[in-house]
């Protein structure tokens, strides 16, 4: 098991972002890269705004969030992650830029640095695979938003060494997360259990066996779910779920992950949930 002090966070979006804030309020030293210097120092004036807010309501002592925002450092570039322990990779939900991100990664951080991914899809193996450190390489998939929700899901490459394991697992008990460990396939466990919910609820409302709302108040009274599975598809945004399910499909050829020609339709229609302002449901745009 190794010692994290510097922490570099490569794609500074919703998640990154969020896993920067996490990891400097547990007092690391966060290196916080993006595309470019502009991209990573808007997201920490985002998160230092956020911090704020949270004074503001009187939910954070304003030396902390000071102290919070003086370990975020934002980089220009790969190589400014030259120190860290370990990277946590944030970026795009693409393949082809991740294999590219850690081929970098992998050329610019100490021989030995850890490097993790924060993917929801994509195999760690085959992330692993691309570096000469295969089991220097894991998963850490948090959930969004990253500040509030509690889990964190330690993805084992088939390479991952049990030393890189303990230490993220170190790591995620350090920034206050619940960690689960997950073998390396698809949507891992969250992913893998919600999958069947979403696709049999949209399928109970294609052969209209009930209404949309009588179906989310079935999940959350009768199911103590905070939210009911058409809400949360909405939520997730319906061309997001279309995709994992079309994943799902492929990758384990099982027909309970076949996706409702009503998904589909929705998703061609371009009605992809709230960030549409139309899904099962409508939303006001904002
Ligand atoms: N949104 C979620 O609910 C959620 C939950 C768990 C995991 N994830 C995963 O987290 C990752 C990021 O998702 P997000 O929701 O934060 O997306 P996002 O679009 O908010 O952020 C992605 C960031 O990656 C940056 N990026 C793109 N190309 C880059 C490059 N070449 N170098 C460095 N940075 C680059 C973008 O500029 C952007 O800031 C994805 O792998 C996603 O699957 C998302």
């Amino acid at each position: 098991m190794s010692e994290i002090h510097v922490l570099g966070v490569l794609g500074a979006g919703q998640m990154g972002s969020g896993i920067a804030q996490v990891a400097a309020a547990a007092g690391y030293t966060v290196k916080l890269a993006d595309a470019n210097l502009e991209l990573a120092s808007k997201a920490k004036a985002k998160i230092v705004g956020g911090l704020q807010k949270l004074v503001e309501k009187g939910k954070l002592a304003a030396p902390d969030a000071a102290a919070t925002g003086d370990r975020i450092v934002p980089v220009g570039s790969i190589a400014d992650l030259a120190d860290a322990d370990l990277v946590i990779e944030a970026a795009t939900e693409n393949l082809e830029l991740k294999l590219e991100l850690f081929r970098k990664l992998d050329a610019a951080v100490k021989p030995e640095a850890l490097l993790a991914s924060n993917t929801s899809s994509i195999s760690i193996t085959r992330i692993a695979a691309v570096t000469k450190r295969p089991s220097q390489v894991v998963g850490m998939h948090f959930f969004n938003p990253v500040p509030l929700m509690k889990l964190v899901e330690v993805i084992r490459a088939i390479q991952t060494a049990d030393a890189t394991y303990e230490t993220v697992k170190t790591l995620a008990a350090k920034l206050n997360k619940t960690a689960v460990t997950a073998k390396d396939s698809p949507g891992f466990l969250v992913n893998r259990i919600l999958m069947p919910l979403l696709l049999e609820a949209i399928f109970t409302l294609e052969q209209g066996l009930g209404s949309a709302e009588d179906i989310d108040t079935a999940a959350k009274l009768g199911l103590n779910h905070p939210m009911g599975p058409l809400e949360l598809s909405d939520f997730i945004g319906l061309d997001t779920v279309l995709a994992i399910a079309e994943v799902f499909h492929r990758e384990f050829g099982d027909s309970k992950y076949r996706a409702p020609v009503m998904l589909r339709n929705y998703v061609a229609a371009g009605w992809l949930g709230r960030k549409a302002g139309r899904g099962f449901y409508t939303y006001e745009k904002k």
